[in-house]
């Protein structure tokens, strides 16, 4: 929790001297933005005492369905601030909201929070991937080495070797600060990953890992991701590009190829996937067409539509999962154990 403090302060840091504005997006909200994510829905408890007070405020003519639906239609917990937040890049310019996030995902795997806290930028004038992955970059590596630089170092050691006693926890801080000192992380397409992996399929100390041939379309599983990443010893890797198929609605199609998106992921050594990000789709027709093809209703994105009918700006933006960034930097297993009350399948103490 020390360390999971002194982040949050180097994060603030972080923006505060780049000029982002730090805004507060809300926890209830009626749209899913990932689209394919589970979500929570938030109803009143007690249905028939919900139609009572509503009909005692004498709101007209408000039926059953707005007994369960305090804000008279399905509400949810939220899985993501990226639309509130590019909401608020048109009037503000680049943003960020360190928020509580909540997925229902029905897993229970050392990667997996049902609520955790997501850090969200969205910036303005974003004309090139290159563009976003150096700011993310330059972040990641700034705010890391700022962290580690002023936490105390006795505590440091010892959160690193407790569990750990063949290994050195310092050697582990040491190899991070090297690569972020002396790498360039690594860029790929998702095709290029595909390549790798495909390649890999044939030899045998991986043939566990990748059972078959994974063909354009598929996504990438956690183990793979980490294959990558040791693929290119331990340097973090960005995959760019993935296609539209299994993407959200906001991500920008590519100029070259309309099967493919400007996304990126940024993989980590023995985590996987820590950051998800893309430019934005800025254009109205290419942004109805993906929620159509993607079985959306259009009315939940309204006010979001609105803006990018009436003067688009060219955004983009992405979104960190702390507690997996922590796992990344002092070599934490589990997730739950950089969390103070992990909420996950099946557990929620107090
Ligand atoms: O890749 P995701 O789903 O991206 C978004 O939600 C975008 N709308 C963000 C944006 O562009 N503003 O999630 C972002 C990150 C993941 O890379 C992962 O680190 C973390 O959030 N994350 C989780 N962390 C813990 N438990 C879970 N169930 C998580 N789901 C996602
Ligand atoms: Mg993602």
């Amino acid at each position: 929790m020390k360390f999971r403090s002194e982040l949050v302060s180097s994060i603030h840091n972080f923006f505060y001297q780049n000029n982002f504005t730090q805004v507060h997006t809300p926890i209830i909200t009626s749209n899913n933005c990932e689209g394919g994510c589970e979500t929570f829905q938030v109803t009143l408890n007690d249905y028939d005492r919900g139609l009572e007070i509503i009909k005692k405020d004498s709101i007209n003519q408000m039926d059953e369905l707005n007994s369960r639906h305090f804000f008279s239609k399905p509400v949810y917990l939220t899985a993501s601030a990226q639309l509130h937040l590019e909401t608020m890049t048109t009037s503000l310019g680049n943003v960020y909201t360190l928020s509580p996030t909540f997925r229902a995902e029905k897993s229970m795997t050392r990667h997996h929070l049902a609520e955790f806290y997501m850090l969200e930028a969205e910036m303005i004038d974003m004309n090139s991937l290159d563009q976003i992955l150096d700011l993310t970059e330059n972040f990641l590596k700034q705010v890391s080495l700022k962290t580690y630089d002023v936490f105390d170092k006795n505590l440091l050691h010892l959160i690193l070797n407790k569990n750990k006693p063949k290994t050195s926890g310092l050697e582990y801080i040491e190899k991070i600060t090297n690569t972020f000192n002396s790498k360039k992380f690594v860029r790929i397409t998702y095709q290029e990953a595909l390549d790798i992996l495909n390649k890999l399929l044939n030899t045998k100390k991986y043939s566990k890992l990748i059972k078959k041939k994974i063909e354009f379309g598929e996504d990438m599983n956690k183990e793979q991701e980490k294959l990558l990443v040791e693929y290119f010893q331990d340097t973090p890797v960005f995959v760019t590009k993935y296609p539209k198929s299994i993407k959200p609605f906001y991500m920008r199609q590519s100029e070259d190829n309309e099967k493919l998106v400007e996304n990126f992921d940024l993989l980590a050594p023995h985590v996987g996937e820590i950051i998800g990000g893309s430019l934005r789709e800025h254009r109205i027709d290419l942004l109805n067409d993906a929620i159509k093809n993607q079985d959306l209703e259009p009315q939940v994105f309204d006010l979001y539509l609105e803006t990018k009918k009436f003067g688009a700006m060219r955004m983009g933006g992405w979104g960190l999962g702390l507690e997996r960034f922590m796992q990344f930097l002092i070599n934490i297993e589990n997730i739950r154990d950089v969390s103070s009350f992990p909420r996950s399948l099946y557990n929620c103490k107090m």
